[in-house]
C-alpha cells in the first residue's frame, strides 16, 4: 500500500538481506541455476570436469574457461549464442595435480593459457534446465594461442614487431578478459585487462622501461610461469610482446572460422568493459575504463557513422580517443589525444594510452571499472570502485592523486559511482554535467564520508561497486568486487552481491547476494528476458567455499541463470 502521492517503486522484488553463506541468495518468487561451471565439456570428445587434478590441457582446450566475467548474448534463427569471457584462474584449483598449486610442466602452461580467453557457447533450456548445447557449430574456445590480427593505428608500428611476428600484425590471443562490450552489427568485444601479471624475466638485469613500469610490468608474474614453457612471455627474451596486449578484442561469435581483431585505435590499458553507443549524429561512441588506481576514464569517437543496414565491420578501426577532465563545479569535459594535444604519433597514442594521457591533464580516477550508458536517456555511468591510495600515492609514473570530483574521499575503501549527461543530449559532445548516483560506506559504522550518500543505509550498504548493466527498463543493475570480510568497516555487508538502482528515484535494493570469497560480475540475457545469466567468479579463491558442488567439492567459478518462478519477464 503506498500513501498519496507517494510512487510505486519500480523495483518490485523484497530486498535480500546481507549474508556470508556459501550460496546464491535471490528474493522469494525467483529461482537459480548453473548454466556452466569452469571446466564442463563443449565438445563430446572432451573428458569430464576432473577436479582432482584440474584437468589437462588437452581437456581444458575443449572445456569451458575459469573466472568467467563480462558476457553478451547473440541470436541466430532462434538458437542463442553466449560469448563469457574467462579473465583468470585460481592457481590452486587449475593446478590441482601441483604441490600448492605451482605449475611445473609445459602441459601445466598449456592448460593455464586455455582456461583463459574467451568461451563461445550455444546455449538452450532442456527440461526445464539451462545448459550448454554440446558440440554446436558456434562453440568455440579462443585462448592465449589463437592467432588474431592486430588492426588500427598501432598495427605494424615497430613497438609491436617481435621475432614470432617480425611486422606487428598477427597477435596470438588474448588474455585477462575483464569486461565486455556488444555492437550493434553483432560482434562481441572482449577486454584485455591486467595482462602484465603474465610477463617475467629470466635475466634480472634486464632493465624495465618507464613505459613498462606504469603498465605494472616487472620481473615477476604473478605466479602464472607462463615464460617457462613460452618465451613470448620472457621480458628478457621478447621485450615487446606486453605491447600487443591491453587492448579491444573484436570477435564475430556466428562465424567460427572469423580471426578476431584487436582494435588499437581505443587505446591500451587495463580495460575494464566497451560501453558502445550509437550518438545522435551516427558516430560510434564506446566508453572505456582503465582499472588502476589513480588512472583515467576514456571515450572513443569512430570517425565514420555507423549505417543501419551497413557494412558496419571496421567503424571501431578509425577514430579518436578522448579522456575525461572533471572540475569541481559538476561539469566536465572531454580532451582529445591526438598529434597536437600530446606530441606523439597516433600509434604511440594506441600503444602508451597512459602516457598521453597524463600529457593533456586529465582526472585521475578511484580505479574506473565498468561503464553503462542508459538505453532509454542520454546519460552514462562509471563504478568507481574504491582506491586506497587517493591522496596518497599515485600509480608508477603515473599523475598525483589529490580528492577531487567524483574521487572525493582519500583512501576510498568503499567507491562510488558517477553519472554524466553529455551536453545537448549528444554522446559526442567535448562537455558534459555529472553528479554522484551513490556514495558507497557504511552507515552502521561510521557517520563521516565513509556513512556514504542519502540513498543508502544499513540495509541496502555495499562496498565496491565493479560491473554495470542496464537493462531494458533503465534499471541499472550493481554488482560488486569488494571487502567480504563483514569485519570492521564492512561489517553487516556479507557477501559480494548485486543490487539494481533506479537512476530516476536514487533507490537501491539488494537482490543477490553470492557464496563466500566470489565476486558478483558480468551480465546478459536470453532473447524472450525471462532468464538473466550472471557470473559468479572465483567462488573460494581463500579457501572457504565449496559452490556449486558442495560437500567437500572444490569451488568452482560459473555463470548462473536467476528466473522468476511465475516464468514473466526479468530486466
Ligand atoms: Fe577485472 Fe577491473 O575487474
Ligand atoms: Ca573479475
Ligand atoms: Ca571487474
Ligand atoms: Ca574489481
Amino acid at each position: 500500500a503506498f500513501a498519496a502521492g507517494e510512487k510505486e517503486s519500480r523495483l518490485a522484488f523484497s530486498m535480500v538481506k546481507a549474508n556470508t553463506l556459501d550460496t546464491v541468495t535471490v528474493p522469494e518468487g525467483y529461482k537459480w541455476e548453473v548454466l556452466a561451471s569452469w571446466g564442463d565439456p563443449m565438445f563430446s570428445n572432451a573428458p569430464a570436469f576432473n577436479s582432482a587434478t584440474g584437468g589437462t590441457g588437452a581437456s581444458q582446450e575443449l572445456s569451458f574457461g575459469d573466472h568467467n566475467d563480462g558476457m553478451a548474448m547473440f541470436s541466430h534463427n532462434g538458437r542463442q549464442i553466449l560469448c563469457v569471457n574467462n579473465e583468470y584462474t585460481n592457481l590452486n584449483t587449475l593446478h590441482a595435480n601441483r604441490t600448492d598449486g605451482v605449475p611445473t610442466t609445459a602441459d601445466d602452461i598449456l592448460k593455464s593459457k586455455a582456461a583463459h580467453g574467451v568461451s563461445i557457447v550455444e546455449v538452450a533450456r532442456k527440461n526445464n534446465q539451462w545448459g550448454i548445447v554440446k558440440d554446436s557449430e558456434f562453440n568455440r574456445r579462443i585462448t592465449v594461442d589463437t592467432e588474431m590480427d592486430i588492426t588500427g593505428p598501432a598495427r605494424g608500428h615497430n613497438l609491436l614487431k617481435t621475432k614470432e611476428d617480425p611486422k606487428g600484425v598477427v597477435a596470438k590471443g588474448t588474455w585477462n578478459n575483464c569486461g565486455n562490450g556488444q555492437t550493434p552489427w553483432g560482434t562481441y568485444l572482449t577486454c584485455e585487462e591486467n595482462f602484465n601479471g603474465y610477463f617475467s624475466s629470466s635475466d634480472e638485469s634486464f632493465s624495465l622501461t618507464p613505459e613498462m613500469k606504469r603498465y605494472g610490468i616487472s620481473h615477476k608474474d604473478w605466479g602464472y610461469k607462463w615464460a617457462m614453457a613460452d618465451s613470448r612471455f620472457d621480458l628478457s627474451k621478447e621485450p615487446q610482446e606486453p605491447n600487443r596486449a591491453g587492448y579491444i578484442v573484436e570477435i564475430d561469435p556466428l562465424d567460427p572460422t572469423s580471426r578476431p581483431k584487436k582494435r588499437t585505435a581505443m587505446g591500451r590499458f587495463k580495460h575494464e568493459n566497451a560501453e558502445l553507443t550509437i550518438a545522435s549524429n551516427g558516430h560510434v561512441v564506446v566508453y572505456l575504463g582503465d582499472d588502476e588506481r589513480g588512472e583515467f576514464l576514456y571515450r572513443f569517437v569512430s570517425k565514420h557513422k555507423y549505417l543501419a543496414g551497413g557494412n558496419n565491420r571496421n567503424l571501431l578501426e578509425e577514430g579518436t580517443l578522448y579522456v575525461a577532465k572533471f572540475h569541481d563545479n559538476n561539469r566536465g569535459e572531454w580532451l582529445a589525444l591526438t598529434p597536437k594535444t600530446t606530441g606523439m604519433t597516433e600509434a604511440e597514442i594506441s600503444i602508451h594510452t597512459r602516457m598521453a594521457a597524463s600529457k593533456v591533464g586529465a582526472t585521475t580516477m578511484d580505479r574506473p571499472e565498468w561503464v553503462a550508458s542508459n538505453p532509454n536517456k542520454i546519460e552514462v555511468f562509471c563504478a568507481l570502485t574504491n582506491n586506497k591510495n587517493r591522496g596518497v600515492k599515485p600509480n608508477a609514473g603515473g599523475d598525483e592523486t589529490p580528492p577531487t570530483g567524483p574521487n572525493p574521499r582519500v583512501k576510498n575503501n568503499f567507491g562510488q559511482i558517477v553519472r554524466w549527461t553529455p551536453m545537448d543530449e549528444d554522446h559526442t559532445s567535448s562537455e558534459f554535467k555529472w553528479n554522484l548516483f551513490v556514495l558507497a560506506g557504511n552507515p552502521a559504522v561510521y557517520d563521516d564520508a565513509n556513512a556514504g550518500s542519502k540513498n543508502l543505509n544499513q540495509d541496502n550498504m555495499f562496498n565496491s561497486p565493479d560491473g554495470l548493466k542496464f537493462d531494458s527498463k533503465g534499471l541499472l543493475w550493481i554488482q560488486t568486487d569488494g571487502n567480504y570480510s563483514n569485519e570492521k568497516g564492512f561489517q553487516g555487508q556479507g557477501n559480494n552481491q548485486m543490487l539494481v538502482g533506479d537512476p530516476e528515484t536514487g533507490e537501491i535494493r539488494r537482490f543477490l547476494v553470492g557464496p563466500r570469497e566470489c565476486e558478483i560480475t558480468g551480465a546478459a540475457w536470453n532473447i524472450e528476458r525471462t532468464t538473466m545469466f550472471v557470473s559468479v567468479q572465483h567462488p573460494g579463491e581463500k579457501g572457504d567455499s565449496h559452490w556449486p558442488d558442495g560437500g567437500q567439492s572444490v569451488p568452482r567459478s560459473s555463470v548462473i541463470a536467476i528466473s522468476r518462478e511465475d516464468g514473466a519477464v526479468i530486466g
